[in-house]
């Protein structure tokens, strides 16, 4: 496939108003301090969906914003791509209920369950939807609800989370223009360490065994250090895998947008990557870890504030539950 098919027409992101600083966890019983926080994740305060919004609505706003900013209307978009980790129902896909606010009648809308990845594995699969004939213009978008699957009694895991939404439209690319948009992508899963980062319970294999089947088995459970490790390792991989296919290195790329869980896991990977802090994005100390959300939440901010324009080349990476991992060049 000659790349690029697809370029990135617009951002967007719906982020709910209420904020939850690191000092806010001792008013739920929580003990932690701010200082091991920061000093272990970067993270200073998170945004928490009130009960009203939900997976759905903070879509729908993201999705609104970057259909503006594309110039795109509800009736152009042929295929909405939704990944979540947080669908407000399991029946049918919170994209059906997005196609439907939005008044997208002409799309295919579905769901992609990857995890903190589920960005770059969506943006992929509408590209490829491109590639085929099958659509001209894709609302991608990452929503996540991630306060309402965290274990609010464990704080090795819900100190590192947080609500939000982020939608990019994608349309064809133009040939006049034909060095801008996604140059490369990449993904990969490993699903012998699923259970290192997990929901136990509430799917369809039921009981799914009563080893895990406690009270608290429908929260979302990590092996912090175990993926720490492997979040490290296949973010570095994934860096090198997206470059060498864009055929560029590390000193060509104007910014670097990884997926934000950890300050000391982007740390590394830039430095893996051969790229200077200062071409990072990282605003996990305002959001915590939104999963799939992160990126384009990022890259929109990034494009608010001039970080990203016309010309620049844009590294995006990430790591998640699976496990998942993938990275994209794009340039815009
Ligand atoms: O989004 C995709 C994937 N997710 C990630 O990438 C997250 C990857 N993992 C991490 O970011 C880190 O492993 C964490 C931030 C989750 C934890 O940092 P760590 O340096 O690996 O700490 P740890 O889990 O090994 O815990 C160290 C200590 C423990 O105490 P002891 O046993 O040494 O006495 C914990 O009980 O820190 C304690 N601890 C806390 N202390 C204060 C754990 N959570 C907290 C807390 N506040 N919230």
């Amino acid at each position: 496939m000659k790349r690029p098919v697809a370029y990135l027409a617009g951002t967007g992101r719906g982020i709910p108003t209420k904020v939850m600083t690191n000092h806010d966890f001792a008013a739920i019983g929580i003990e932690t301090d701010h200082d091991w926080i920061v000093e272990r994740t970067g993270i200073v305060q998170r945004h928490i969906g009130r009960d009203d919004e939900t997976t759905t609505s903070m879509a729908a706003t993201a999705a609104r914003a970057a259909m503006q900013r594309a110039g795109v209307t509800a009736g152009e978009i042929d295929a909405i791509v939704l990944s979540t980790a947080t669908p407000d129902r399991l029946l049918p896909a919170t994209a059906v209920d997005l196609q439907a606010e939005l008044g997208a009648t002409r799309a295919a809308a579905f769901d992609i369950s990857a995890a903190c990845t589920g960005w770059i594995y969506g943006m992929t699969v509408a590209e490829g939807l491109m590639a085929s004939g099958v659509i001209e213009t894709a609302l991608v978008v990452s929503a996540e609800k991630m306060s309402a699957i965290v274990d609010w009694k464990d704080r090795s895991t819900c100190v590192l989370f947080g609500d939000g939404a982020g939608a990019t439209v994608l349309k064809r690319a133009k040939k006049e223009r034909d060095t801008h948009g996604i140059l490369s992508a990449y993904m990969r899963s490993d699903g012998t360490l699923a259970e290192l980062l997990w929901r136990p319970s509430g799917g369809a294999k039921v009981p799914y065994s009563q080893a895990v089947l406690d009270d608290r088995s429908t929260y979302v459970k990590m092996a912090g250090r175990e993926v720490f490790k492997h979040a490290v390792r296949s973010m570095a991989e994934a860096c090198d895998r997206a470059l060498d296919a864009a055929r560029l290195t590390g000193s060509d790329i104007d910014i670097l947008i990884p997926h934000q869980a950890n300050v000391r896991i982007i740390e590394a990977t830039a430095k893996h990557a051969n790229i200077s802090m200062d071409k990072v994005y990282v605003n996990v100390d305002r959001y915590g870890n939104t999963s799939s959300a992160s990126i384009p939440i990022a890259l929109d901010e990034a494009i608010e504030r001039g970080r990203v324009r016309e010309g620049t080349t844009a590294l995006f990476v990430a790591f998640g539950a699976g496990f998942t991992w993938g990275s994209m060049v794009a340039r815009f």
